[in-house]
């Protein structure tokens, strides 16, 4: 299928991370918000761009400008003091649901945490079937209250004195020439414009937060217009416009172009904007980039044949912490205690999309920055910390040159780790423990404990196309056990605690053997022997029968951990 026939949207969140913000205190909204992280500005609200606040403006500057400015910081991770972005992650997820959720004809793919691409055309293509367009769209043009075509004269960028748009008049002109000149093009972008614009009300409605939008007929076109009139408006390029929007616009801001390949043919050529690349003929692009070059020439002609692919989750979960400076780690303890914190971070990550997506990393990569970069990948077994600690600190190990027992040389500048190669699925043995504790946890909090079954329980399955997917790549491990409904599903706040050591005396007294079996292989993932301790065995600190300690007890105890605490995901 040709490009020119598809209808694609691209939406993104407006100031994402302050409008986050500004949700969680209402008395926010419609003020000057900053969001900061390690004193730096990350989000702006747009309230707050009025005065010239910026990203990366250092806090002082800010505060200069604009006094009244609110500023959020980004909460601390629960084990390390690496940001933890959960409640931007958490918001993007209730934006996605909406997109996925608004109609099975839409193409979905997640983009980044503020933004997505959407592929409308089948819908279009329904609609232009199905409804009198011109009859609908004559009449009013309350459907399209925040739409602007981008037709070169909507901006004013070579700021001419006399420069003046009417942005009505010029969409009802546009629209009329949709619906009358049989132009079929125009009016699919039309439709896909009014779509967008129930899509962007329904997110506000739903999420409260406020975006923008691109309407063309591909990814770069769409993603480049949307930025056009931020905040809460949505621009629509038709192809013709596409030579006068690209004349002006920077290499370096059109989408793939943002880094070294853009930075490369704004080198090679002697060139800075999309119009000059225009002018370049495919041979002479050949010569310098003869990889890329029909992508290139394409693309400078604003041509995309790139697809929407359906895709909500994301394709990798990393952590990463930069020691900058006089924070450079230099001794083995520093980066232990490093590698252990971030672990954890990226364990908790995991286990809650393991929870929320039913899928499991296979593959950990491990970098670390010191003189250069190094980094190696590893399988991964299970979802322990400790276990893939351990693994982690067997690589990380051997970068380190310096002879002096607990130096490191040279010093470690960054520590990332990154999961990857996800499968459909949550192996058995990892759901069975997490399903048997919930619901153990569970009796205890009603007081039902000795209702339990002693033995093992049914495992819910989960779904029973990831289990075909599963079976069909070859993926084993993934078993279907019991087709029954599941009597108990954990809720989905829920998951597994990260050692043994975690797990209450009262669980483990109760817990049947078998599920002790697979905990302590749960646990004890073979690993090269390394700085830190193996796991044990597990060995109940009570007998079975034993007196139980009330919960009550436990939640009391200052010292002791609550048991919410274990199975709970800690905001
Ligand atoms: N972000 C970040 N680090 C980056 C880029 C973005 O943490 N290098 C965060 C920002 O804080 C932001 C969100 O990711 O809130 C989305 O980024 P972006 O869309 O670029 O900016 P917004 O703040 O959403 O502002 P705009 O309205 O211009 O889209
Ligand atoms: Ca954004
Ligand atoms: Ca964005």
């Amino acid at each position: 299928m040709s490009n020119r026939n598809r209808v694609i949207a691209l939406i993104d969140m407006d100031c994402f991370y302050a409008q986050v913000e500004q949700r969680l205190q209402p008395h926010l909204w419609g003020k000057p918000v900053a969001v900061v992280q390690y004193n730096g500005i990350l989000a702006v609200s747009y309230e707050a761009r009025k005065y010239g606040v910026k990203r990366f403006m250092n806090l002082e500057k800010v505060k200069e400008i604009c006094p009244e400015i609110a500023l959020c910081n980004v909460p601390s991770g629960e084990h390390s003091d690496k940001a933890d972005l959960k409640r931007y992650r958490d918001a993007s997820d209730d934006v996605f649901k909406v997109l996925n959720g608004y109609d099975s004809r839409v193409i979905v793919e997640r983009a980044s945490i503020d933004e997505a691409f959407l592929d409308l055309t089948e819908l279009v293509d329904f609609i232009i079937a199905s409804e009198d367009l011109p009859e609908k769209y004559s009449s009013s043009l309350d459907l399209f209250p925040t739409t602007y075509i981008a037709d070169g004269n909507d901006l004013n960028e070579e700021d001419n004195p006399e420069w003046q748009y009417d942005r009505e008049k010029t969409l009802k002109i546009w629209i009329h020439k949709a619906c009358n000149e049989n132009n079929n093009d125009l009016l699919r972008l039309a439709v896909g414009a009014e779509l967008v614009e129930q899509i962007r009300a329904r997110i506000k409605e739903e999420t409260q937060f406020r975006c923008s939008a691109g309407i063309a007929s591909n990814k770069m076109m769409a993603k480049l217009v949307c930025s056009r009139h931020k905040p809460g408006q949505q621009t629509v390029v038709p192809d013709y416009a596409f030579s006068s929007i690209l004349r002006n616009t920077k290499i370096s801001s059109v989408r793939n172009l943002g880094g070294k390949l853009g930075r490369a043919i704004m080198g090679k050529f002697s060139i800075q904007t999309m119009g000059e690349l225009s002018a370049i003929s495919l041979e002479e692009i050949s010569e310098q980039f003869p990889a890329q070059a029909k992508w290139i020439h394409a693309i400078a002609n604003g041509m995309d044949e790139e697809e929407v692919r359906e895709r909500d989750k994301a394709i990798s979960i990393a952590v990463s912490k930069n020691f900058t400076g006089s924070s450079a780690l230099f001794t083995v303890s520093a980066v232990q205690s490093w590698l252990d914190g971030l672990m954890k971070e990226l364990v908790k990550r995991l286990t809650e999309d393991q929870i929320k997506n039913q899928r499991t990393a296979c593959t950990l990569h491990v970098g670390c920055t010191m003189d250069a970069q190094f980094g190696k990948s590893f399988q991964i077994v299970t979802y322990s910390s400790d276990a893939l600690y351990n693994s982690a600190w067997a690589i990380i190990r051997n970068f380190n040159k310096a002879v002096d027992s607990n130096a490191w040389e040279p010093p470690i500048v960054n520590i990332s780790l990154s999961a990857c190669r996800f499968r459909d699925g949550v192996d058995v043995s990892s759901k069975r423990i997490t399903d048997w504790i919930c619901q153990k946890a569970k009796a205890l909090v009603s007081g039902e404990e000795d209702n339990l079954p002693s033995g093992s329980f049914p495992i819910p399955v989960t779904d029973s196309t990831d289990d075909e997917a599963g079976t069909s790549r070859g993926f084993d491990f993934i078993e279907t056990v019991e087709q029954k409904p599941a009597r108990y599903v954990p809720p989905e706040k829920e998951f597994l605690p990260e050692s043994l050591e975690d797990i209450p005396e009262d669980l483990l007294a109760d817990m049947p053997e078998d599920i002790k079996k697979e905990l302590t292989l749960y646990y004890g993932q073979r690993t090269p022997n390394s700085g830190k301790k193996q796991k044990p065995e597990v060995v109940p600190k009570k007998k079975r029968g034993a007196k139980k300690r009330p919960l009550t007890k436990v939640v009391e105890q200052p010292a002791a951990k609550k048991i919410s605490d274990f199975f709970t995901k800690k905001e």
